[in-house]
């Protein structure tokens, strides 16, 4: 019989479905977006109102639902598992995203290797069993748990797992496979959503955890199919620098545990190490007496760590000022520059500005403010920062210095590293009981100015 197809327009941003091809989509607002593809036509529907096969279940009350805990499995590895919330659920599916080349696949091979006594069965669609194994050999630890599967066809994947029966399932990536169920090339919103959802039920019947690997395109969306969102539990997120040497993971969605975390981790020549202390790498020893550099206490998800910003103000020397900022919101470095100017009276409207985050990582929280703007001013006076000092607050429009959230963590970790002294607003209160730092607090810029560079 042939099969009947039919053009369907999905959105590469957003999945969103149409029957006809439109110049933006309605769903959410891309232009350009809308690509074709067929799908097939089911002949013969089943009437709504008929029953299924296998619907016998009938509804419950809340009550009488088993509230068992969730069965957790442990990665050996302490960065995943707690980011994870304690483990990987059973029967959960997980989607590890980022760009091509972060190390998503090292990081997924890392996990049976070196986890003894979970067997893992290992889906790759993108590098043959062989590259699967000079990998392995490079990554180190013992493969006997690991079955490695190169093979791309769902309709074969899935009963290889049901004999397998492992402890867990590893797909890479859920771009390469397809079923034949579906017209369209691999890759493609129809077949990235029903591949996904055939390990979905797969999870579901087998309570095998299934770990999904999908590349991210470069606007940052999980390429093509935001659908893929939807229908798995834990969304992880590589992010960093693929010249950089770390990587941040950060939980988008976690339905089974917090989505603050973040992990940290370091590519060396033998795979993926965990940073278990970010502040030791992002504040590198830097000599004494170094003008144009600040740190900051800065928090991210439910990490607190310390960050160098580096800056370096000049003259500008061909009529048009740059500003330029890596790791950072450059609007915000404006609006920061602009306070200085508006309301502190420095004349950095004819000077260039670059600025920098150490490490690669993004920084958003607003507490690196007061950093920003001393490191841009040490800068400017060429007037070193003493190395123990370091800085935790937003800068209003005004100039004033707004406390932030978790001051007491931050001035905790500070001292931890052995900082002496840690600038935070004098607004709001304060009930620290941290020993051995100082805590200067700073109402506004002047008052910054006078008290850390000792101008008038
Ligand atoms: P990979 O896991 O292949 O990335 P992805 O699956 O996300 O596309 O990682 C690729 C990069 O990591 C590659 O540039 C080489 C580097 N790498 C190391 O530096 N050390 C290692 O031990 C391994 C396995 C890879
Ligand atoms: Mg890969």
């Amino acid at each position: 019989m042939v099969q009947k197809t039919k053009s369907v327009w999905f959105c590469s941003a957003c999945g969103n479905e149409s029957p006809k091809w439109m110049g933006r989509c309605p769903a959410c607002g891309e232009w350009n977006t809308m690509v074709e593809e067929k799908v097939a036509v089911k002949g013969n529907p089943r009437r709504q109102d008929e029953p299924s096969a296998g619907g016998q279940q009938a509804p419950l009350s809340l009550a009488e639902i088993d509230s068992a805990e969730e069965v957790r499995k442990s990665l050996s590895s302490p960065e995943m598992d707690r980011l994870l919330g304690g483990g990987i659920v059973e029967g959960s599916i997980v989607l590890i995203a980022g760009e091509p080349g972060i190390g998503k696949s090292t990081l997924s091979l890392q996990i049976p290797l070196h986890c003894q006594g979970l067997r893992t069965l290992y889906v790759t669609g993108e590098e043959s069993a062989r590259q699967v194994k000079m990998r392995a050999s490079r990554l180190g630890g013992d493969g006997e748990n690991c079955l490695i599967y190169s093979e791309t066809l769902m309709e074969d994947i899935i009963p290889a797992a049901r004999r397998a029966m492992p402890d867990l399932m590893i797909v890479d990536s859920i771009q390469t496979v397809y079923t034949q169920t579906m017209e369209s090339s691999p890759g493609s919103v129809s077949q990235i959503r029903e591949c996904a959802s055939m390990l979905l039920r797969l999870a579901k019947e087998t309570g095998i955890p299934v770990v999904l690997i999908g590349h991210i395109t470069k606007e940052g969306s999980i390429a093509g199919p935001k659908v893929l969102e939807h229908i798995v539990d834990v969304v992880l997120q590589f992010e960093g620098d693929n010249t950089g040497a770390y990587r941040l993971l950060r939980s988008i969605k976690n339905r089974f545990g917090s989505t603050s975390e973040i992990a940290v981790f370091e590519m060396t020549g033998a795979g993926l190490r965990e940073v278990s202390n970010p502040s030791e790498m992002l504040i590198p020893m830097h000599g004494q007496g170094l003008s144009g550099i600040a740190v900051s206490a800065m928090l991210d998800g439910n990490r607190s760590f310390l960050i160098e910003v580096q800056s370096l103000v000049s003259s500008a020397a061909y009529g048009v000022p740059q500003r330029s900022a890596t790791g950072f919101d450059v609007r915000r470095l404006n609006m920061l520059l602009a306070v200085l100017e508006k309301r502190a009276g420095f004349r950095l409207g004819v000077k260039d500005v670059f600025l920098n985050m150490a490490g690669g990582l993004k920084v958003s929280d607003p507490a690196c403010d007061l950093a920003v703007i001393c490191a841009v001013l040490s800068s400017n006076f060429d007037f070193a920062i003493p190395s123990d000092v370091c800085f935790a607050g937003e800068v209003g429009l005004s100039g004033e210095i707004r406390p932030v959230s978790q001051t007491e963590r931050r001035i905790a970790e500070a001292s931890r590293l052995g900082f002496k002294a840690v600038y935070v607003s004098s607004f709001g209160a304060l009930n620290c009981s941290v020993k051995g730092i100082e805590v200067v607090r700073v109402p506004d810029v002047p008052a910054l100015c006078r008290t850390l560079f000792r101008q008038k």
